[in-house]
């Protein structure tokens, strides 16, 4: 058995609502944003719901002890595991179905799915494991088979290999609050063979993940924010280029451990039946140019718990953040922390091309053709999926900075809407999008 390619496929449920279904190749970045939807202003009503976020609410009823609230709390929001447990529809999460898992996490193809698995207490979830097999599985990547003392690799989309250097007490926190969610039946198949993997992904060695640099005046929060942002929480996996798994030889670790934090993941084919943004993760690092090193720490805190970046723009899925998102109920502190242990790393230079724009829909794009039917394609309403016609080709897709030249990939093969004139494509800026749908 071979490895598979590792899908980073989040059905984080933007304002359209995924329905996470994506093919099986791998798409290269693609270079032209699509354009505007239409000039419409889809505006209010796309924001709804920034990102789907970790399972609002938990066991109902019950009081949970100090431990379980902990656990809670690393689930919900920390790690995020809603994000890929939850199912979702178009509305978001799916009520009474919270970590229940979703069967077509990812698809690739008749009987070839990988599905994230029942964290309920159900015999079809978690209720039959013992404490130490469910932190084998989700700190090791090892799954009992039915053969007694038998067990199977689980695949590193699930990232067990972040995961593995939480605290014992963390995980078994996480253990303790799992206990308490109410069983729901629902029978995950097991995954397709193509995702099988032979052996578990190596974690991440402690010694890898970046240190504050000594020089860094806030020591202590930097270091508890290393903890939530590489052990406990998920930063680290998706703002981490993944290595290609296809490659010969495979390579040794998911993640391109010689750029951690420095971005470059690519999230577009998560989205391209639905919103159709093409979001790839940023690069973290406190680089001042391709980095975040000019920013604030309050701004990071802001980015993280209502998904405003520094230049006042929204953040796109799948990162977890907006009013709905599992950032958003970030402690305080914890958010400071994060936000100090980012500021901390050493630079790492990695230009990220930005080609993505949060809402979606409508914007005051860059010049956008002349012909936009707004009224049509910018009735996306609540699902923000900005109608088909929106499409328009041609867009510039300019750095963030708006500085066009340097990074702007300007594109000209932005699929075209139906009868959409391609507009004369945006001039700079996230939000330079032309865009001219309409019919
Ligand atoms: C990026 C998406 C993602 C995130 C985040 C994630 N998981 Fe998973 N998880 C998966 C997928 C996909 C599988 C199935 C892997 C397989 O079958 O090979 C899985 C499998 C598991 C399993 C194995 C269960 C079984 O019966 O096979 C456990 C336990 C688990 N996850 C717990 C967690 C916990 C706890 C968290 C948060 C701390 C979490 N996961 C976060 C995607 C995710
Ligand atoms: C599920 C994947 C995912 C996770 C988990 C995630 N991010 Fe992100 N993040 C992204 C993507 C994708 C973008 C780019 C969005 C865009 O282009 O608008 C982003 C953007 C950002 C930005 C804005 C940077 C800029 O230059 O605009 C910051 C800051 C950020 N993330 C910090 C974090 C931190 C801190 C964590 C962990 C607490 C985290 N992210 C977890 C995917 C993720």
């Amino acid at each position: 058995m071979t490895k598979n390619r590792l899908y980073k496929m989040f059905t984080v449920t933007a304002a359209a609502g995924l329905v996470a279904a994506a093919g099986c190749d791998s798409t290269p970045i693609l270079k032209a944003s699509a354009g505007g939807a239409g000039g419409g202003h889809a505006g209010t009503t796309a924001t709804a719901g920034t990102n789907g976020g970790g399972g609002a609410g938990g066991a109902g009823g019950a009081t949970l002890n100090a431990v379980q609230l902990r656990g809670q709390y690393i689930v919900d929001v920390v790690a995020a595991c809603g994000d890929c447990h939850t199912p979702r529809d178009m509305n978001g999460p799916i009520a009474g179905m919270y970590l229940a898992g979703n069967p077509s996490f990812i698809t690739a193809g008749p009987g070839q799915s990988l599905g994230s698995r029942n964290l309920t207490n159900d015999p079809t979830g978690l209720k039959n494991r013992s404490d130490l097999e469910i932190k084998n599985m989700f700190q090791n990547g090892l799954r009992p088979t039915a053969t007694a003392g038998v067990n199977e690799a689980l695949n590193p989309v699930m990232p067990y290999y972040v995961f593995h250097n939480m605290t014992d007490a963390d995980a078994d926190a996480v253990v303790a609050y799992l206990r308490t969610v109410p069983g729901v039946t629902n029978d995950i198949q097991r995954r397709g063979t193509m995702f099988d993997v032979s052996a578990p992904a190596p974690a991440i060695a402690d010694s890898t993940i970046p240190q504050p640099d000594p020089a860094y005046a806030d020591q202590a929060s930097a270091l508890a924010g290393r903890y939530l942002a590489a052990k406990a929480g998920v930063c680290i996996e998706c703002h981490t280029k993944h290595l290609d798994s296809r490659a010969t030889p495979p390579p040794a670790t998911v993640l391109d451990e010689t750029k951690l934090f420095a971005g470059g993941e690519d999230f577009s084919q998560l989205f391209a039946t639905t919103l159709m943004i093409h979001p790839v993760s940023k690069n973290l690092t406190s680089d001042a140019t391709t980095g975040i090193g000019t920013w604030t720490v309050a701004e990071i805190v802001k980015a993280l718990k209502m998904g405003v970046a520094k230049d006042g723009t929204g953040i796109c899925p799948p990162m977890p953040v907006g009013p709905m998102g599992a950032f958003a109920k970030l402690k305080d502190e914890d958010a400071t922390a994060i936000a100090h242990y980012l500021k901390s790393l050493p630079p790492v230079p990695n230009m990220i091309v930005d080609m993505c724009q949060f809402p979606p829909a409508g914007g005051a794009g860059g010049a956008g053709g002349s012909s936009g039917a707004a009224g049509t394609s910018g009735t996306a309403g609540t699902s923000g999926t900005a109608g088909t016609t929106g499409t328009a080709g041609t867009s510039g897709t300019a750095g963030r900075s708006g500085t066009a030249g340097s990074t702007g990939t300007a594109g000209s093969t932005g699929a075209a809407g139906a009868g959409g004139a391609a507009g004369a494509g945006g001039a700079g800026g996230r939000s330079g999008v032309g865009g001219a749908g309409g019919a």
